[in-house]
């Protein structure tokens, strides 16, 4: 452990500490997600299953809740129900990562945790950060017991780079196939053209480029958090691309995050990327990760946020001195070519009453602060739903139109819709202060955060012939914390 390393800790415990009573006295703390004790949280990293239990690490700034130098936050769980709080584990500590432990992964192998992540340096100078006064290093942390991370190796600098990229390269994916193994990384190239760039080894450690991965056209400028999975016998590509123009209702965000099927070989340029989808059509989702689990399952989880979002809506919650969450765990598959998600089945466990009611037309039920709704359409017709008074969900069967909207609860967020061809069912996780609505089991999602009052509580239906179900939801429970 060198000096950084330990005082950082020490500082991160004190400020948490100190910082305990003001976030908990939030209203909008969530229930069943997973935030920053306090501070800043962004992408989901290095996600695995070691040991029996499931590691959730994530870019963590506990000094302040609009950003700042990034850490490794980590949380664990044997059930995705019952959590433990740990304290950070990658810290910025070593000149090829004084800026920031950037995103990353995990590659569990030989017993071992193999941690993999963007060490970011931002020179001192006139310098524009692109083409120059930037380092993204690729760093190897290796804990052999999922406590202990100080072992820490820089493996590549930007000069190990394909030279026609910018010093943008990061945000290490790493799996194994066929006894070898893989690292894609995302890129941005000096046409600034977004491409992830992919490196080969035998043993973890030696790193070769061979191929770089793009779409025919340019796409964005950069492309971030690469993953790269098989899924169904079908490889897909995730990413989380920036620099997209909105077209009519498709990628409305700030930055996107969507995915690629990808035939042929990702090892050579005989490969093609399909059309690009995007993963969630709400406002808040960005840079999401997989990993498989001892089960077999393909697991997603997402940031619930984006960046450099403050021009168009805004988080009260950093007024309690906290921001942002993870999304709820959610098991992949891909269907007829598309990617579907399905909340894990754990979160079953979470559900405490339950209120049956089948809908003619209207109906008004008085909601709980945190909820599912399933609603199954008997006949493909116009739903109307309002939530908590200020959230709104229409489909409109003409327009084959489906559309999540908000009022001032929204604090900024206003629509943001997608086609759907028949409703079939909806699957809706409301908390404190998020939502998720999985669509026809999965095939669509939105995930958006809004901030009703405690008192704005209600579930108001308007549709036909629906079987609605009602679960009051349960709460995490996080020792640690
Ligand atoms: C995505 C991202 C990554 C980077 C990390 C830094 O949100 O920009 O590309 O590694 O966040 O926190």
């Amino acid at each position: 452990m060198n000096a950084l390393n330990r005082d950082f800790k020490i500082l991160t415990r004190l400020y948490e500490e100190n910082n305990k009573e003001k976030v908990n006295s939030d209203y909008h703390r969530l229930n069943f997600h997973l935030m920053p004790p306090v501070g800043w949280l962004n992408d989901p990293n290095g996600l695995c299953e070691f040991n029996n239990e499931y590691h959730v690490f994530y870019q963590y700034s506990p000094f302040n809740a609009k950003g700042g130098i990034k850490f490794w936050g980590h949380y664990k769980s044997k059930d995705f129900i019952n959590w433990e709080s740990l304290d950070s584990k990658v810290y910025s500590d070593q000149p090829y990562d004084c800026h920031g432990a950037y995103s990353g992964s995990t590659l569990v192998h030989d017993g071992k945790m193999n941690i993999f992540y963007t060490g970011n340096v931002k020179n001192i100078g006139d310098y524009d950060y692109i083409n120059s006064g930037r380092e993204h290093n690729t760093v190897l942390i290796v804990s052999e017991d999922g406590k202990n991370f100080n072992n820490k190796k820089l493996l590549m600098k930007n000069s190990d780079y394909p030279s026609n990229l910018t010093c943008h390269v990061r945000d290490p994916k790493v799996f194994k196939e066929n006894d070898k193994f893989y690292m894609v990384q995302g890129a941005r190239d000096k046409e600034d053209v977004g491409q992830i760039i992919v490196f080969e080894s035998d043993d973890l450690i030696n790193w070769k480029y061979i191929n770089t991965i793009k779409s025919e056209e340019k796409f964005g400028y950069m492309w971030e958090c690469p993953d790269l999975i098989e899924l169904n016998g079908k490889k897909v590509l995730i990413i989380s691309p920036q620099g997209i123009e909105a077209d009519g209702i498709k990628y409305n965000n700030i930055y996107q995050s969507g995915y690629y099927l990808l035939e042929g070989d990702f090892k050579t340029e005989n490969y093609k990327l399909n059309n690009f989808d995007e993963i969630d059509r709400g406002f808040d989702f960005y840079a999401p990760q997989t990993f498989v689990d001892s089960k077999g399952r393909t697991i997603l989880i997402g940031w619930m946020g984006l960046p450099d979002i403050d021009d168009y809506y805004t988080n009260p919650t950093v007024e309690y001195n906290w921001q942002h969450a993870l999304t709820i765990p959610r098991q992949l598959e891909i269907k007829n070519d598309k990617l579907i998600q399905i909340p894990i089945s754990e979160l079953e466990n979470l559900r405490k009453s339950e209120v049956k009611l089948s809908v003619e037309n209207n109906i008004y039920h008085e909601g709980f602060d945190t909820f599912e709704l399933i609603i199954n359409q008997n006949e493909d017709k116009d739903l109307d739903l309002t939530i908590k008074d200020g959230l709104k969900i229409k489909y409109n069967k003409n327009d084959n139109l489906f559309t999540l909207s908000f009022n001032e609860i929204g604090f900024g967020r206003t629509d943001r819709s997608c086609n759907i061809d028949k409703l079939e069912n909806l699957r809706i996780f409301v908390d404190t202060s998020s939502v998720e609505i999985f669509i026809n089991n999965g095939e669509e999602v939105f995930t958006s955060r809004f901030y009703p009052t405690k008192e704005q509580k209600g579930i108001d239906i308007k549709g036909n012939n629906l079987d609605v179900i009602i679960y009051e939801l349960g709460k995490f429970n996080i020792k640690g914390e």
